[in-house]
């Protein structure tokens, strides 16, 4: 079966390609082709993503990245393609609506149904994903979606049963990465400016001014967890030391490790409650703040150590961030598996900027 896929919730115009066959004990994935445009430079001076510019952007990119998709499949237009897929939410409703209207024009002329996809679902499930392979999956399964836009766990009990076990209850973590960066000075995205700083900085732990920022509801027993309290901390303390200007480069290096570091404990700590509270059997992580070099050595100390007997999902780090294969990946998994219902009638297909993909427990 082969997907065409349309990814525009936030700042990524992503298309892509991708054929999926039902094995006896999973499905192969083998991506035709994967077109990607990062709208981020263009953003950077408004220090996050605008809608209508993103908008704007989306309307302009997608018909050429749909020549370059079906170019670098060797495909002259979607006759051999079973259906489009598209983005419906959670993200910028201005974002997702060029998507989807972008969908819902070439479903109709090709003639193919249309599929509404949860953006978060394609985090998770995408992170399973290994060498294009989605198999031996043991549920119940935990993950720990952390991105721009959210910061939850949710528990896959069976394929497509969803719960919601935590989230923030207020900045997703990539949001303050991304604020925290901004404060010193470092450009938007700024997760992996923060990460590089944070990393040269335990290479050289020799200067330090004793920063010390909060972990905030790390001791509390329940999966919820709250960044922006942190994000303020971390005001106060280069307020309190003068300014970013009045930093070495020593001292900035300090404060990106000293917060990834907050940020981490406080995902150790809630993962072993999620784990311990839901007997998962599985653990992944998904999301542009998978990425992270620190969390993913951190949560994979914690697995090895406390819960040998729970398989480990990292995610590939390609997958990590926005992209349409994630997107084309759930709609085969739903198809495969016999699931119709994310095939919906044209009209029905709209935007949902806060769509949920779990209920809370
Ligand atoms: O999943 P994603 O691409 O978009 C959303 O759905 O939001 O996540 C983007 C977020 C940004 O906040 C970005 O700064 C963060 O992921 N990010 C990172 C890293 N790479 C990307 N945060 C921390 N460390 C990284 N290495
Ligand atoms: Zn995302």
């Amino acid at each position: 079966m082969r997907i065409l896929a349309i990814e525009t919730s936030c700042d990524e115009t992503g298309i892509a390609i991708v054929d999926g066959i039902l094995k006896e004990d999973g499905i192969q994935f083998s991506v035709l082709s994967n077109t990607l445009l990062s709208q981020a430079t263009l953003h950077a001076e408004f220090g996050g993503v605008y809608p209508n510019l993103a908008k704007r952007e989306h309307i302009k990119n997608l018909p050429v990245l749909l020549k370059q998709t079906l170019t670098e499949a060797h495909l002259q237009d979607g006759k051999t393609v079973d259906g489009v897929a598209v983005t419906h939410g959670p993200g910028l409703e201005p974002a997702l609506w060029s998507g989807i209207e972008f969908a819902k024009r070439i479903a109709i002329s090709w003639d193919k149904p249309l599929l509404s996809i949860n953006h978060m679902e394609g985090h998770l499930i995408s992170s399973i994903v290994k060498h294009g392979f989605l198999e031996n999956v043991r549920f119940p399964v935990l993950a720990l979606l952390i991105s721009g836009g959210h910061t939850e766990f949710v528990l896959m009990s069976k394929w497509f049963s969803y719960t919601l076990l935590g989230k923030t209850l207020d900045d997703a973590v990539g949001e303050a990465f991304d604020k925290v960066a901004r404060m010193l000075g470092l450009p938007y995205p700024g997760g992996p400016h923060i990460s590089r700083m944070a990393s040269e900085a335990r290479r050289n732990p020799s200067t330090t001014t004793g920063l010390k920022l909060p972990r905030p509801m790390i001791g509390n027993q329940t999966c919820d967890m709250s960044f922006s309290g942190l994000k303020t901390a971390v005001l106060y303390a280069l307020r309190d030391k003068g300014g970013i200007k009045n930093l070495t480069i020593n001292e900035q290096g300090e404060f990106a490790r000293e917060f990834e570091d907050a940020v981490t404990e406080v995902f150790i700590s809630k993962t072993r409650q999620a784990l311990t509270q839901s007997k998962a059997k599985m653990f992944v992580i998904g999301g542009g703040v998978a990425a992270n070099t620190h969390i993913r050595h951190s949560l994979e100390a914690l697995i090895v150590n406390e819960f040998p007997d729970i398989a480990l999902h990292l995610p590939e780090l390609f997958i990590t961030g926005d992209n349409a294969i994630m997107i084309a990946e759930v709609a085969l998994l739903h198809l495969l598996r016999e699931d119709w219902s994310l095939t919906r009638p044209q009209g029905e297909i709209r935007a949902i900027g806060n769509l949920s993909m779990a209920s809370k427990k």
